[in-house]
Protein backbone atom coordinates (compact mmCIF):
# COMPACT_ATOMS: atom_id res chain seq x y z
CA UNK A 1 0.00 0.00 0.00
CA UNK A 2 1.01 3.63 -1.01
CA UNK A 3 2.21 5.95 1.94
CA UNK A 4 -0.14 8.31 0.42
CA UNK A 5 -3.10 5.74 0.73
CA UNK A 6 -2.39 4.81 4.06
CA UNK A 7 -2.59 8.55 4.89
CA UNK A 8 -5.39 8.94 2.96
CA UNK A 9 -7.23 5.73 4.83
CA UNK A 10 -6.15 7.12 7.98
CA UNK A 11 -7.65 10.58 7.80
CA UNK A 12 -10.90 9.05 6.87
CA UNK A 13 -10.87 6.32 9.81
CA UNK A 14 -10.40 10.04 12.10
CA UNK A 15 -12.95 12.00 10.25
CA UNK A 16 -15.32 9.07 9.70
CA UNK A 17 -15.11 6.33 12.48
CA UNK A 18 -13.47 8.77 14.79
CA UNK A 19 -10.90 6.27 15.34
CA UNK A 20 -7.01 7.62 15.27
CA UNK A 21 -4.93 4.71 13.35
CA UNK A 22 -1.83 6.08 14.87
CA UNK A 23 -2.19 4.05 17.36
CA UNK A 24 -2.39 0.88 15.91
CA UNK A 25 0.71 -0.61 14.24
CA UNK A 26 1.19 0.00 10.77
CA UNK A 27 2.45 -3.49 9.38
CA UNK A 28 -0.42 -4.99 11.00
CA UNK A 29 -3.13 -2.50 10.08
CA UNK A 30 -2.04 -1.87 6.56
CA UNK A 31 -2.24 -5.87 5.97
CA UNK A 32 -5.69 -6.35 7.15
CA UNK A 33 -6.77 -3.04 5.48
CA UNK A 34 -5.19 -5.04 2.42
CA UNK A 35 -7.24 -7.77 3.01
CA UNK A 36 -10.68 -5.87 3.83
CA UNK A 37 -10.32 -4.21 0.62
CA UNK A 38 -10.30 -7.34 -1.32
CA UNK A 39 -13.48 -8.74 0.66
CA UNK A 40 -15.00 -5.48 0.09
CA UNK A 41 -15.04 -5.85 -4.06
CA UNK A 42 -13.84 -2.45 -4.73
CA UNK A 43 -11.04 -1.40 -7.19
CA UNK A 44 -9.56 1.01 -4.84
CA UNK A 45 -9.65 2.74 -1.56
CA UNK A 46 -11.16 5.87 -2.83
CA UNK A 47 -13.91 3.56 -3.98
CA UNK A 48 -14.54 2.23 -0.46
CA UNK A 49 -14.11 4.92 1.24
CA UNK A 50 -16.62 6.87 -0.99
CA UNK A 51 -19.12 3.78 -0.23
CA UNK A 52 -18.17 4.22 3.55
CA UNK A 53 -18.86 7.83 3.25
CA UNK A 54 -22.37 7.27 1.91
CA UNK A 55 -23.18 4.26 3.37
CA UNK A 56 -23.80 4.07 7.68
CA UNK A 57 -24.24 0.27 7.51
CA UNK A 58 -20.97 0.21 5.09
CA UNK A 59 -19.27 2.46 7.93
CA UNK A 60 -20.77 -0.26 11.09
CA UNK A 61 -19.00 -2.92 9.15
CA UNK A 62 -15.42 -0.80 8.58
CA UNK A 63 -15.49 -0.03 12.27
CA UNK A 64 -16.23 -3.09 13.39
CA UNK A 65 -13.61 -4.60 11.17
CA UNK A 66 -11.09 -2.76 12.50
CA UNK A 67 -11.32 -2.72 16.08
CA UNK A 68 -11.65 -6.81 15.61
CA UNK A 69 -14.34 -7.49 17.98
CA UNK A 70 -13.59 -11.28 18.73
CA UNK A 71 -14.56 -12.31 22.28
CA UNK A 72 -15.96 -15.65 24.18
CA UNK A 73 -16.79 -16.13 28.13
CA UNK A 74 -14.06 -16.87 30.85
CA UNK A 75 -11.48 -16.43 27.45
CA UNK A 76 -8.14 -18.94 28.70
CA UNK A 77 -9.46 -20.28 31.44
CA UNK A 78 -6.90 -21.37 33.34
CA UNK A 79 -5.95 -17.28 34.21
CA UNK A 80 -9.92 -17.06 34.74
CA UNK A 81 -9.52 -19.81 37.55
CA UNK A 82 -6.94 -17.92 38.75
CA UNK A 83 -8.76 -14.94 38.67
CA UNK A 84 -11.89 -16.54 40.79
CA UNK A 85 -9.79 -18.86 43.20
CA UNK A 86 -6.64 -16.40 44.35
CA UNK A 87 -6.97 -12.84 42.76
CA UNK A 88 -11.01 -12.17 43.26
CA UNK A 89 -10.85 -13.24 46.93
CA UNK A 90 -7.39 -11.44 47.98
CA UNK A 91 -9.53 -8.52 46.22
CA UNK A 92 -12.68 -8.59 48.34
CA UNK A 93 -11.05 -9.15 51.82
CA UNK A 94 -9.12 -5.58 51.32
CA UNK A 95 -13.20 -4.41 49.74
CA UNK A 96 -16.51 -6.14 50.03
CA UNK A 97 -17.96 -4.48 47.46
CA UNK A 98 -15.36 -4.31 44.53
CA UNK A 99 -15.15 -1.60 41.69
CA UNK A 100 -14.18 -3.32 38.30
CA UNK A 101 -13.28 -1.97 34.71
CA UNK A 102 -13.71 -3.90 31.57
CA UNK A 103 -11.78 -2.01 29.15
CA UNK A 104 -12.18 -3.06 25.65
CA UNK A 105 -15.11 -5.68 26.40
CA UNK A 106 -16.08 -5.77 22.70
CA UNK A 107 -19.59 -7.56 22.60
CA UNK A 108 -19.65 -8.32 26.53
CA UNK A 109 -18.33 -12.15 27.34
CA UNK A 110 -15.64 -10.33 29.54
CA UNK A 111 -18.20 -8.03 32.04
CA UNK A 112 -20.45 -10.78 32.09
CA UNK A 113 -17.75 -13.62 33.12
CA UNK A 114 -16.72 -11.13 36.03
CA UNK A 115 -20.31 -10.21 36.96
CA UNK A 116 -20.83 -14.60 36.95
CA UNK A 117 -18.07 -14.95 39.13
CA UNK A 118 -18.68 -11.98 41.53
CA UNK A 119 -22.65 -13.45 41.47
CA UNK A 120 -21.13 -16.71 42.18
CA UNK A 121 -18.38 -15.60 45.34
CA UNK A 122 -20.61 -13.37 46.66
CA UNK A 123 -24.30 -13.69 45.91
CA UNK A 124 -26.39 -11.02 45.65
CA UNK A 125 -24.13 -8.54 46.81
CA UNK A 126 -24.15 -4.99 44.46
CA UNK A 127 -20.83 -4.61 43.01
CA UNK A 128 -19.58 -1.80 40.08
CA UNK A 129 -19.10 -3.19 36.82
CA UNK A 130 -18.20 -0.78 33.93
CA UNK A 131 -17.65 -2.11 30.75
CA UNK A 132 -16.35 0.39 27.78
CA UNK A 133 -15.45 -0.07 24.39
CA UNK A 134 -15.10 2.29 21.21
CA UNK A 135 -17.66 0.38 19.16
CA UNK A 136 -21.11 1.29 19.28
CA UNK A 137 -22.20 -1.82 17.09
CA UNK A 138 -20.19 -4.34 19.78
CA UNK A 139 -22.12 -2.67 22.88
CA UNK A 140 -25.10 -2.69 21.18
CA UNK A 141 -24.81 -5.73 20.98
CA UNK A 142 -23.42 -6.20 24.72
CA UNK A 143 -26.32 -4.62 26.00
CA UNK A 144 -28.70 -6.73 24.00
CA UNK A 145 -27.54 -9.69 26.13
CA UNK A 146 -26.10 -11.42 22.72
CA UNK A 147 -26.64 -13.07 20.98
CA UNK A 148 -23.62 -15.86 21.20
CA UNK A 149 -22.47 -18.34 19.69
CA UNK A 150 -22.18 -22.26 21.25
CA UNK A 151 -18.45 -21.36 20.47
CA UNK A 152 -18.60 -17.73 23.06
CA UNK A 153 -20.00 -20.11 25.86
CA UNK A 154 -18.29 -22.68 25.05
CA UNK A 155 -16.03 -22.33 28.55
CA UNK A 156 -19.29 -21.85 30.72
CA UNK A 157 -19.93 -24.49 33.00
CA UNK A 158 -23.90 -26.36 32.53
CA UNK A 159 -24.34 -24.76 35.68
CA UNK A 160 -24.06 -21.42 35.01
CA UNK A 161 -25.77 -21.92 31.37
CA UNK A 162 -28.69 -22.72 33.94
CA UNK A 163 -28.64 -20.11 36.35
CA UNK A 164 -27.26 -16.78 34.13
CA UNK A 165 -28.71 -17.52 30.85
CA UNK A 166 -32.34 -17.37 29.25
CA UNK A 167 -33.23 -21.16 28.32
CA UNK A 168 -32.85 -22.45 24.66
CA UNK A 169 -29.59 -21.58 22.69
CA UNK A 170 -27.83 -21.68 20.56
CA UNK A 171 -27.71 -18.68 20.35
CA UNK A 172 -27.22 -18.06 23.40
CA UNK A 173 -28.76 -14.69 25.45
CA UNK A 174 -27.79 -14.06 29.23
CA UNK A 175 -30.24 -13.83 31.12
CA UNK A 176 -32.12 -10.61 33.17
CA UNK A 177 -30.58 -10.79 36.34
CA UNK A 178 -27.18 -9.70 35.93
CA UNK A 179 -27.20 -6.65 32.59
CA UNK A 180 -28.22 -4.86 35.17
CA UNK A 181 -25.24 -4.98 37.50
CA UNK A 182 -23.17 -3.63 34.65
CA UNK A 183 -23.27 -0.01 33.07
CA UNK A 184 -21.81 -0.68 29.77
CA UNK A 185 -20.38 2.99 27.98
CA UNK A 186 -18.46 4.35 24.90
CA UNK A 187 -15.06 5.39 25.63
CA UNK A 188 -11.26 5.32 23.26
CA UNK A 189 -8.78 4.35 25.69
CA UNK A 190 -6.48 6.28 23.75
CA UNK A 191 -8.32 9.51 23.86
CA UNK A 192 -10.51 9.20 26.78
CA UNK A 193 -10.48 10.37 30.38
CA UNK A 194 -10.87 7.45 32.66
CA UNK A 195 -12.22 6.82 36.06
CA UNK A 196 -10.33 6.63 38.79
CA UNK A 197 -10.82 3.85 42.24
CA UNK A 198 -10.97 0.72 40.72
CA UNK A 199 -10.20 -2.82 42.42
CA UNK A 200 -9.87 -4.40 39.29
CA UNK A 201 -9.30 -3.57 35.62
CA UNK A 202 -9.54 -6.38 33.30
CA UNK A 203 -7.88 -5.21 30.00
CA UNK A 204 -7.64 -8.24 27.72
CA UNK A 205 -6.32 -8.72 23.92
CA UNK A 206 -7.00 -5.11 23.61
CA UNK A 207 -3.60 -3.37 23.36
CA UNK A 208 -1.75 -6.25 20.57
CA UNK A 209 -2.23 -3.73 17.99
CA UNK A 210 -1.31 -1.04 19.98
CA UNK A 211 2.47 1.04 19.67
CA UNK A 212 4.75 0.71 22.14
CA UNK A 213 3.61 4.86 22.55
CA UNK A 214 0.37 3.91 22.62
CA UNK A 215 0.84 0.99 25.23
CA UNK A 216 3.00 2.62 27.94
CA UNK A 217 0.56 5.90 27.85
CA UNK A 218 -2.56 3.41 28.69
CA UNK A 219 -0.75 1.14 31.36
CA UNK A 220 0.30 4.54 32.98
CA UNK A 221 -3.56 5.70 32.91
CA UNK A 222 -4.83 2.09 34.13
CA UNK A 223 -1.78 2.44 37.41
CA UNK A 224 -3.37 6.14 37.61
CA UNK A 225 -7.19 4.56 37.75
CA UNK A 226 -6.20 1.43 39.95
CA UNK A 227 -6.75 1.72 43.87
CA UNK A 228 -3.30 0.49 45.83
CA UNK A 229 -3.58 -2.74 45.38
CA UNK A 230 -5.51 -2.96 43.25
CA UNK A 231 -4.95 -5.93 40.16
CA UNK A 232 -4.75 -5.25 36.30
CA UNK A 233 -5.49 -8.46 34.39
CA UNK A 234 -3.98 -8.70 30.99
CA UNK A 235 -4.30 -11.17 28.28
CA UNK A 236 -2.24 -13.92 27.81
CA UNK A 237 0.85 -12.92 25.19
CA UNK A 238 0.57 -9.48 26.90
CA UNK A 239 3.72 -8.51 29.09
CA UNK A 240 3.89 -4.76 31.01
CA UNK A 241 7.84 -3.94 30.17
CA UNK A 242 9.33 -2.83 33.34
CA UNK A 243 6.25 -3.21 35.50
CA UNK A 244 8.41 -1.96 38.52
CA UNK A 245 9.32 0.82 37.03
CA UNK A 246 5.71 1.34 36.12
CA UNK A 247 4.20 1.01 39.44
CA UNK A 248 2.86 -2.62 39.22
CA UNK A 249 4.19 -5.30 40.39
CA UNK A 250 3.89 -9.18 39.22
CA UNK A 251 1.17 -10.72 40.47
CA UNK A 252 0.86 -14.28 38.76
CA UNK A 253 0.92 -14.83 34.96
CA UNK A 254 -1.63 -12.35 33.31
CA UNK A 255 -1.58 -9.89 36.71
CA UNK A 256 -0.04 -7.36 37.96
CA UNK A 257 -0.63 -5.27 40.88
CA UNK A 258 -0.39 -1.48 41.70
CA UNK A 259 2.51 -1.21 44.23
C1 LIG B 1 -10.44 -8.69 20.55
S1 LIG B 1 -11.58 -7.69 21.42
C2 LIG B 1 -11.25 -8.18 23.08
C3 LIG B 1 -12.49 -8.35 23.88
C4 LIG B 1 -12.28 -8.86 25.31
N1 LIG B 1 -11.46 -7.96 26.07
C5 LIG B 1 -11.69 -10.24 25.32
O1 LIG B 1 -10.53 -10.42 25.64
O2 LIG B 1 -12.42 -11.18 24.99
C6 LIG B 1 -10.81 -6.09 21.32
C7 LIG B 1 -11.76 -4.95 21.63
O3 LIG B 1 -10.97 -3.78 21.86
C8 LIG B 1 -11.68 -2.68 21.39
N2 LIG B 1 -10.77 -1.56 21.14
C9 LIG B 1 -9.77 -1.47 20.22
N3 LIG B 1 -9.17 -0.28 20.29
C10 LIG B 1 -9.81 0.41 21.28
C11 LIG B 1 -9.67 1.71 21.84
N4 LIG B 1 -8.74 2.54 21.38
N5 LIG B 1 -10.49 2.08 22.85
C12 LIG B 1 -11.45 1.23 23.33
N6 LIG B 1 -11.63 -0.01 22.84
C13 LIG B 1 -10.83 -0.41 21.83
C14 LIG B 1 -12.34 -3.19 20.12
O4 LIG B 1 -13.45 -2.40 19.75
C15 LIG B 1 -12.70 -4.61 20.49
O5 LIG B 1 -14.04 -4.70 20.92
Amino acid sequence: MEPETYSLIKRSAKSLLDINLDHYKDVQMRRRLDSWLVRSGAVSWTEYLKRVRADAEERARFRDYLTINVSAFFRDPERWRDLRERVLPGLLKAAPRLRVWSAGCSIGPEPYSLAILLDELTPGRRHTLLATDLDRGALARARARGPFTADDVENVSAAQRAQYFQPGGPPFFVGEALPRRIEFREHNLVAGESEDGFDLIVCRNVVIYFTEAAKAALYRKFHAALKPGGVLFVGGTEIIPRALENGFRSYGISFYRKA
